[in-house]
């Protein structure tokens, strides 16, 4: 969210000072405009080898009021996930697929149940 400090006209679209703006991060994250194939999972496409457009990718918001703890967090992602995808298969529950919801942030309306099964060796 954020607050309009001035009026303003984007895209044709009148903004007054003051008004609230939604930036709709679920839309953007799977606009066509700036991912290939924006409904796949394809970790790859974080590689670091393909540009991302910086403000077409906001979980951490952008700007000045952007999270300082996004460096932190995507280090500790990365070293949970290596640490779990080393030991566990994991694969989903029968009868249980995730669904999306769209709330402060995006959640699965019946949580997330998977299998984990150990890696031998
Ligand atoms: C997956 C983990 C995290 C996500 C998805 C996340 C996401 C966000 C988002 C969307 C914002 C608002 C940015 C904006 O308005 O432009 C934010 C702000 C903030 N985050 Fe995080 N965050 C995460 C982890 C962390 C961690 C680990 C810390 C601290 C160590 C942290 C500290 C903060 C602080 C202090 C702000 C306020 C920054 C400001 O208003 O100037 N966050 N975060």
């Amino acid at each position: 969210m954020r607050k309009s400090e001035v009026s303003e006209t984007l895209h044709g679209l009148a903004i007054k000072k003051g008004d609230q703006i939604l930036i709709p991060l679920y839309a953007l994250h799977r606009n066509s405009l700036y991912w290939d194939a924006p409904d796949c999972f394809n970790p790859s496409r974080f590689d670091g080898k393909t540009r991302i457009n910086k403000y077409a990718y906001l979980p951490f918001g952008g700007g000045k009021r952007i999270c300082i703890g996004a460096s932190f967090a995507q280090m500790q992602a990365q070293i949970q996930l290596a640490t779990l995808l080393s030991r566990f298969r994991f694969s989903l529950v029968e009868g249980r697929t995730p669904q999306p919801s769209l709330s402060f942030s995006l959640i699965s309306r019946n949580g997330i149940h998977l299998k984990a099964e150990k890696i031998i060796g």
